[in-house]
């Protein structure tokens, strides 16, 4: 049996797909959902989907205890699908290549600070870049550097906005984010 734990911050897309992805697989267990923001739609997503939350503010995020009580957990997996603070470093120490995230955008361009949901895409328009996509890749303790594990390219149009392209995203996020999460659990 593998065990997942995924963070999320916000709507919880990404989260509802893997689940649902995972959910006929016996061999993988979502144990639980940390989530750092009281707002967050993932919180009815999460209980609609029977997973535990854990709710968790940031000061408690960085701390000894809270890198403890995961590593306890002995996980096969962190994925990051949405999470908006940055892992403090005993937990990647603690996960040495067991942590993913997804970016939305093709890394190394658009990442880092400030680089985060639509942020991303109202750059990327305002660039003309003519491709976008997504990154997943290992957590390490630089902000979004990890050694990347899968990338999807679209293409932009002449006409594209931040949120025409947001879609496009989406619909990448969907198909690969799970298939990349069952590629690792598989090394
Ligand atoms: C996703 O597009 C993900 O790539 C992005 O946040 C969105 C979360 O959507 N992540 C980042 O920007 C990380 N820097 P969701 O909550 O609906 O899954």
């Amino acid at each position: 049996m593998k065990k997942i734990s995924i963070f999320v911050s916000g709507n919880g897309t990404n989260l509802q797909r893997i689940a649902e992805y995972f959910k006929n697989n016996p061999d993988v267990e979502i144990v639980n959902v940390i989530c750092n923001n009281p707002k967050a739609y993932s919180i009815e997503r999460a209980k609609k989907l029977g997973i535990p939350v854990r709710m968790v503010n940031r000061q408690e995020f960085n701390s000894p205890a809270f890198t403890q009580e995961m590593a306890d957990l002995q996980l096969d997996l962190i994925v990051l699908a949405g999470f908006l603070l940055k892992v403090p470093a005993s937990l990647i120490q603690a996960y040495p290549r067991k942590i993913v995230n997804i970016h939305p955008a093709l890394l190394p361009n658009y990442g880092g600070k400030g680089f985060y949901g639509e942020h991303v895409h109202e750059a990327v328009v305002a660039a003309k870049e003519p491709f976008s996509g997504i990154t997943v890749h290992y957590v390490d303790e630089i902000y979004d550097n990890g050694e990347i594990i899968l990338q999807a390219y679209t293409k932009l149009d002449e006409k594209e906005t931040p949120d025409s392209l947001a879609a496009k995203i989406h619909q990448l996020e969907q198909a690969y984010f799970p298939v990349a999460i069952e590629q690792v659990l598989a090394r």
